[in-house]
């Protein structure tokens, strides 16, 4: 029988899984709940994520992946364990084969530590491939990766912001920037606690982000519950994106400033494709209201964007997981 083969992208935010015949399976947050020394999970996912900073001391919440390297391995390899006997019932995942997308712009020693999320877990691998997150997403993007002359993918993703240039199947550029979706969520928090002295968890600064925060000015107002810090009581807070925009533009502003200069030394063989066919936006933050506009106006430059932005990279290191002789040229098993 076929060997059982799965394509992961472990992201900050969200882990994605595909599974070879089957396509995405699990889209689940990036979130674990444990307790005890030993650190035995209790939660995992948006069940462990809507524990933070809520749950009582005994419990510790961690988010294992931060800015795109892992923060915590035994957390990491705890929540693939709880991940894998979810996904594989009762039989446990042994001798399969997985793929693993990686930033490509994190040192060497960085991306082998995504390796051992699965060499260190229960899963008993037979081999495990490590590729390039830009070669992935460009593949869940559809596009033409061996013939293609210039292609600039934006990732826009959890923590990370990764800008990457490829031509015939190659990585030219890619630069990972430490800033993300996250962000504009803890800066929410932190501004709500500040001016209005509410307390909102992650969860709620997160939906407050998906009804007001436009990378062009807008006006529309949201209202949330939490807690009056001074009163001590539960309570509502009306806010407007026009306070929000502040927030969260310099964001907007450093990306479109990155992309432009990064085209700006670009040969321009490459280049000219780039700007013949526009640049793709893919992840989770390129959902934000108005991000295609804004990119077009500052960089000048036409921009695609896709309704599967946050699953992208998945789509595509299952479909290279799909194609071994293709996925070869890229990586080399570790197993
Ligand atoms: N409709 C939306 N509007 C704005 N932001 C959104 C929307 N939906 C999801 N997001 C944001 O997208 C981000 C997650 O995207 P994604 O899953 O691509 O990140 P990730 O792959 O986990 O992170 P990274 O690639 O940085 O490791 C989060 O910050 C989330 O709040
Ligand atoms: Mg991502």
């Amino acid at each position: 029988m076929a060997k059982k083969t799965f394509g992961i992208d472990f992201g900050t935010s969200t882990i994605k899984v595909y599974k070879n015949g089957d396509g995405i399976i699990l889209l689940e947050r990036n979130a674990v709940s444990t307790v005890g020394k030993e650190r035995r999970p209790v939660a995992i996912g948006e069940q462990a994520y809507e524990m933070y900073e809520k749950a009582p001391p005994s419990i510790h919440v961690s988010l294992p992946l931060s800015r795109g390297v892992i923060s915590h391995l035994e957390d990491m390899v705890a929540l693939w364990n709880f991940m894998a006997r979810k996904i594989s019932g009762k039989k446990k995942l042994n001798r399969c084969q997985f793929y693993i997308a990686v930033p490509a712009d994190i040192t060497e020693v960085e991306k082998q530590a995504y390796s051992k999320i699965i060499t260190k877990s229960e899963s008993k691998p037979q081999k495990v491939c490590l590729i390039d997150k830009p070669l992935a997403d460009a593949y869940g993007l559809g596009l033409d990766v061996e013939k293609s002359r210039g292609i600039m993918i934006v990732n826009l993703g959890g923590d990370t912001t990764e800008i990457s240039i490829l031509s015939l199947g190659g990585i030219v550029v890619s630069k990972l920037l430490p800033y993300g979706g996250n962000d504009f969520d803890r800066a929410i928090m932190n501004y709500v606690r500040k001016k209005y002295n509410f307390v909102i968890g992650l969860k709620t600064a997160e939906q407050i982000k998906i009804n007001l925060v436009a990378a062009v000015e807008k006006e529309t107002t949201t209202t949330v519950v939490g807690r009056d810090v001074l009163k001590g009581l539960p309570g509502k807070v009306t806010l407007s994106s026009g306070e929000i925009y502040p927030l969260v533009k310099d964001i907007f502003y450093a990306t479109a400033a990155q992309i432009r200069s990064m085209i700006e030394r670009t040969p321009p063989e490459i280049s000219s494709e780039i700007l013949h066919n526009g640049i793709y936006l893919t992840g989770g933050a390129s959902f934000t209201s108005g991000v295609d506009q804004f990119f077009a106006n500052e960089v000048n430059v036409r921009v695609n964007t896709t309704t599967s932005a946050q699953k992208t990279v998945a789509a595509g290191i299952g479909y290279l997981s799909e194609h071994p002789k293709l996925a070869a040229r890229y990586a080399a098993p570790i197993e």
